[in-house]
């Protein structure tokens, strides 16, 4: 008994890396098991009941709506209570120089079954990992990853174009400094047939470690800045901000719009998605394309993160 406990108090979600097509699968029909419960008047008082007098922390050191919001709500959904540290780098005890460590060490002394975290330093999720005794979810760390928002986004991707697998995907923006490409890419990898095109600026191209992660997978993947091109063939175009939070010249850089005549340039039954916040590189008129999914991508954030939950506490 004390291993298991022991295995599953280690079940943390720190990078899209560690989850297989099976795991991603069960994630996947949980997560529409839930969200067909959530919906149904008849059965969504019954989620309440599964995680009551579970416990969550989700500690943020960076802004967010999204993911802060819906594992709140997924939490909440499931019967948890959630304690809330926004703008932790201001209102947190790190403000006066604490370490990751330290105060991981002394949250799990508050007895919670789950730790969200989003953090502004790559590989915070990893450290605080090392010393909790309680599963970690990275929300975002850096310019590292956000696990959690690659599975909503290939979750995504599954219900809109039906499939995993022989896929055309764009991937355009800033692909220097977004987190969420770079952990879409390693989920895209484990799936066979996709081909990759980055596209981007020449000075936000995706990193080298990336590209080295695909040439050893032996997948296809191409780079170019000519994104208009790019958008004819694709399945699914996946595009991102330019973060400007993360880097000096942000504004002196022309960022790669989609608007109604780029919109055209796409095939009839492609997906557009993006993780969201956007700014201006996608505007409002295309909002209302069947193509966009962007709203009903954030929506499907809270049940695959209901899901992730569930499963870190070995429920899944
Ligand atoms: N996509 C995403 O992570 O959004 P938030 O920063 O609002 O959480």
């Amino acid at each position: 008994m004390a291993r298991v406990e022991q295995t599953i108090a280690h079940r943390h979600v720190l990078a899209s890396q560690q989850f297989d097509p099976r795991l991603i699968q069960r994630l996947f029909v949980r997560a529409e098991e839930l969200q067909l419960t959530l919906d149904d008047p008849r059965k969504h008082q019954k989620l309440g009941n599964l995680l009551a007098g579970r416990l969550m922390f989700t500690i943020f050191y960076e802004p967010s709506t999204r993911t802060r919001i819906s594992f709140a709500a997924a939490g909440q959904h499931l019967g948890m209570q959630v304690i809330a540290t926004e703008n932790a780098r201001e209102f947190s005890s790190a403000a006066k120089g604490e370490t990751i460590e330290d105060t991981i060490r002394v949250l799990c002394q508050y007895r919670p079954d789950v730790i969200v975290l989003r953090h502004h330093e790559t590989g915070a999720a990893e450290r605080a990992a090392k010393v909790s005794t309680v599963p970690i979810l990275n929300a975002g760390d850096g310019t590292g990853q956000h696990p959690t928002q690659a599975l909503l986004d290939l979750y995504t991707i599954q219900q809109e174009a039906g499939r995993l697998d022989n896929l055309k995907v764009v991937i355009g923006g800033d692909l220097a400094h977004g987190r969420t490409a770079r952990s879409l890419v390693y989920l895209l990898a484990k799936f066979p047939s996709n081909e990759i095109i980055f596209t981007s600026p020449e000075s936000l191209k995706m990193n080298r470690d990336i590209i080295r992660y695909l040439k050893r997978r032996g997948m296809s993947y191409s780079e170019t800045a000519d994104y208009r091109t790019a958008l004819k063939d694709a399945d699914v175009v996946y595009w991102t901000r330019i973060q400007k939070e993360r880097f000096e010249g942000a504004g002196t850089i022309e960022p790669f719009v989609i608007g109604a005549g780029e919109l055209k340039l796409m095939k009839k039954d492609a997906v557009l998605l993006h993780p969201l916040p956007r700014v201006d590189e996608i505007t409002t008129e295309v909002d209302n394309d069947p193509r966009s999914a962007y709203f009903r991508q954030a929506g499907n954030g809270m049940f695959i993160r209901m899901a992730l939950i569930e499963w870190t506490l070995g429920l899944l």
